[in-house]
Parts: C-alpha cells; structure tokens; sequence
C-alpha cells in the first residue's frame, strides 16, 4: 500500500489536535460527570486519575508507537508484528468501535436536539422537573432522535471521506480550543452557583468508603474509553504519523488535555447538579443535558451560551467519533482493498443499524433488560468493562512481550537514541499495566 493513498498528518500541531479531539469528546462531558456521580465522586475521581497516568498514559504511547512502527490499521499492526492469532485482538477492536459508535452517534443526536432547543429558547426552563421531562420527551420518542443519529452518523461518514489531514485535521485544529474556552466560562459560572459548594466537595474530596471493586472498574473503564484506548484507535491514528515526531511528548500533551477538560466537565456538571437539588447517584447518561440547562439560565446572555455549548459538544462528539470510524475504515482499506469512500459507507450503516435498539432502550424497550442493564448498558457495559480492558491488556502484552526493546527505537528521535524515561515506559508496558489490568479485570469477575 502507498503512503500517499493512506494519508498522514500534515504537521504536529494538526497530530495534537486530531489525537487530542479523539481522546475529548462525549466520554469527557456527557459520560465522565454521571459515572463520577455513580461512583461516589471523589474518591472515584482519585481512582481514575490512577488509572489515568498509571496504565492510561504508557498505553497511549504504545499503541501510537504500535501504529507508527508498522503503519497500519489495527489488524494489520498486530499481524505485523506478531502474526498468528493476535490480528484477532485488532478484529475485536474493530468491532468494539462499531459497538460504542453505535451509542455514541445516539448521545452526539440528543446533543444536535438541544442545539436546536437552545436556539429556540426551549431551555429557559430552570426547575428540574421540566428539565427531566424535556430530556424523557426527546429520548423517548421512537423516530425524533433517531434521525438526529443518522445526521451525526453522516457527518461523520462525510469528514472521514475527506481524509487524514483534509478531513479529521482541520476540524480539529479549529473546534477543540474553542471548546476549551466556553468550558472554562461555564465552570467559573456553575462553582459560583447558590449550592454549588456541596458538589464541589463531593467531587474533590475522596469518601473512601463509597469504594468497592466495581468502583475500580468503572474507573479502569472510564479512563480507557476517554482515552480512546484499548480498540486500536491510536494505533491508527499513529500510523500516520511522521518519524520524526517526538511520540512521547506528543503523548503526554494528549493525556494532560483530556483529563484537564473531564476535571472541568466535572466542575461543571457535579456542582451544578448538587444546587439544582438533584442527588448524583440517580442522574443517569441524561446528567449533562438535564444540568446544564440550569447553568445557562443563570448566566448573562444564557441562550448564547447554551447554543455555543451544544454547538462545540457535538462537534467535540465529532472530532471523536471520527476516530471510533477511522480504525474500521482504515481495515476495509488495508485489509480488504475498498476504497476509503465505500469503506465509510459500509462503517456507518452497520454502526447506524445498531444505533437503532440502542435508541429504543431510552424510551420503548426500555424495560428489555438483562442483568438489570438496557440494551444501551449492554453495549457500554461490553465496551468499557470489557473490551477495553483486555484489548489494553492484550495491546501491552504484544508490545512489551512480544515485540520488546525494538519498540524503544520509536522514542528516539533525529537519530538520537531513545530518551531516558523510555526503559521505565517499557517497565510500565510490560509490568504495571498487565498485572494491573488483569487484576482488576479478575477482581471484578469474582462474584460477591
Ligand atoms: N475518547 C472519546 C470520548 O471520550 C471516545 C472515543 C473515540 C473512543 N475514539 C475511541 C473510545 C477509541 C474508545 C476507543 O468521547
């Protein structure tokens, strides 16, 4: 395959920003508040900053070092470098991207509904209860958030169609720091907030008891999927980038802005809530849209600032959903020789198809459930529970294991040799994460 019908970067700063609208997006705003708030807060807060830069942070860099060593897909990555049946680790991690892009492009839908609800002043409502029937009136409808989805599911097709640095780069460069800016306005507004202490406090200061081991893998869990880890996304996302780029450091700047923009998403949200006399543990994947609104009401120039929001969460929701469509993209391409505009077409509407019970789960199928999870839960729970975790595992056994010390090469730079932290990073990749991962992932399958 040529390089130049793979496509590539076309700089660093484009690298950044791609990565970094990969790793922040609904995870951060919409899914990261609700599961601190399940969670018990801080102490779960604690937990996932551990699993952040302890596991988090050492597999990021490995599996960009796993896509630029052998500029590939997924699958085409592990069949390079181990061959036999780990391409099957790949073939999972593209699976699992059309599984969470299935419940993804039905949130980033809700998201586009509320830009037009801002924008029709729809919003203004301050007491809960109406906030809660607005969400429930969306969600539950059979078809409304549903066409919503395919829009979503278009737009994505649309800039992944584009291409590497056409498409997925320039998006990002523009949207993500203006995503930064209005979050940082809307926490100094939600803190400041008659009540708001009580969230805070639940938020930053760790009650140790609320902590069990399901407590420790929703925080694994959360940590990996706001990464945009364990599916093999970086991975693609790394096989275009440029030798020269300096990995690790790139790496870091990745990690540090995506747990910047879930802390704020968590100022935001949590404390908002607490003084709207909503309890954290009962918000459910509706937390934000139901919040927020409360926010934006107590604001100068409120409606400015809730289309602004919804505006910037769904193209956030963009610049990441792209990268869930990419590794299933990038496979068709590779591996099966379509051409990059048939292969989203094929993405999106297996994705889309199953989008459709995922929607259904939030309003008429709502009580299919199994093991007290809807449809909806099944597809997060087989995702963030488990797919993530062992495709992690799997990911930093092959790397650290099976291809070794040539992986240091990939930290070196202009002919340089490797820098100093790169031994202890292959510590962490061959040690820490898969005793850590595998740990918890047995801890959690023990029953009682
Ligand atoms: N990290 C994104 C978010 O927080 C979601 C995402 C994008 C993702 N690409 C991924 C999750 C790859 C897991 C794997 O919204």
């Amino acid at each position: 395959m040529d390089e130049a019908r793979r496509g590539g970067w076309a700089s660093r700063f484009g690298f950044i920003m791609a990565a970094a609208g990969s790793a922040v997006g609904l995870g951060n705003i919409w899914k990261f508040p609700y599961v601190t708030g399940a969670n018990g807060g801080g102490a779960f807060l604690a937990i996932y900053l551990v699993c952040v830069f302890g596991f988090g942070l050492s597999l990021v860099i490995a599996e960009l070092v796993m896509g630029r060593m052998t500029g590939r897909n997924p699958v085409g990555a592990f069949k390079r470098l181990a061959g036999r049946a780990w391409p099957a680790v790949g073939g999972l991690g593209v699976v699992t991207a059309i599984v969470i892009l299935s419940f993804y492009i039905v949130v980033a839908g809700w998201a586009i509904a509320y830009l037009f609800y801002a924008l029709d002043g729809a919003l203004s409502a301050t007491d809960a209860k109406a906030l809660n029937a607005l969400f429930a009136h969306l969600t539950g409808a059979p078809l409304t958030p549903l066409v919503y989805a395919a829009v979503f599911m278009l737009a994505t097709a649309v800039v992944v169609a584009c291409g590497v640095a056409g498409g997925i780069e320039r998006m990002s460069k523009l949207f993500m720091p203006l995503l930064f800016g209005i979050l940082v306005l809307l926490v100094l507004r939600a803190v400041t907030l008659p009540g708001a202490s009580r969230g805070l406090a639940f938020f930053l200061r760790p009650d140790w008891s609320s902590i069990d081991i399901g407590t420790v893998s929703a925080a694994l869990g959360q940590a990996f999927f706001s990464l945009s880890l364990g599916l093999g996304g970086l991975i693609t996302y790394g096989s275009y980038m440029s030798p020269r780029q300096n990995l690790g450091r790139d790496a870091l700047a990745v990690v540090l802005l995506d747990t910047v923009v879930a802390l704020l998403a968590g100022l935001m949200v949590l404390p908002a809530m607490m003084a709207a006399g909503m309890t954290p543990a009962e918000g459910g994947p509706g937390t934000t849209f139901k919040v927020l609104p409360a926010v934006f009401a107590a604001m100068p120039a409120g409606q400015l600032f809730g289309i602004g929001f919804f505006l910037l969460l769904t193209l956030a929701a963009l610049t990441s959903s792209v990268s869930l469509l990419e590794p299933v993209v990038s496979y068709l391409v590779d591996e099966r020789g379509f051409k990059r505009a048939t292969a989203a077409t094929l993405g999106s509407l297996a994705c889309f198809a199953l989008a459709v019970p995922v929607s259904l789960s939030f309003g008429v199928w709502h009580h299919w459930q199994l093991a007290g999870l809807t449809i909806f839960g099944l597809m997060d729970f087989f995702a963030s529970h488990l797919s993530l975790p062992i495709g992690s595992l799997l990911t930093a056994i092959c790397l650290g294991w099976v291809v070794g010390h040539p992986a240091l090469d990939e930290l070196a730079s202009h002919g340089r040799p490797a820098a100093a932290w790169a031994p202890v990073w292959l510590f962490f990749v061959r040690f820490i994460a898969p005793f850590g991962i595998a740990w918890i992932l047995i801890q959690g399958l023990i029953p009682g």
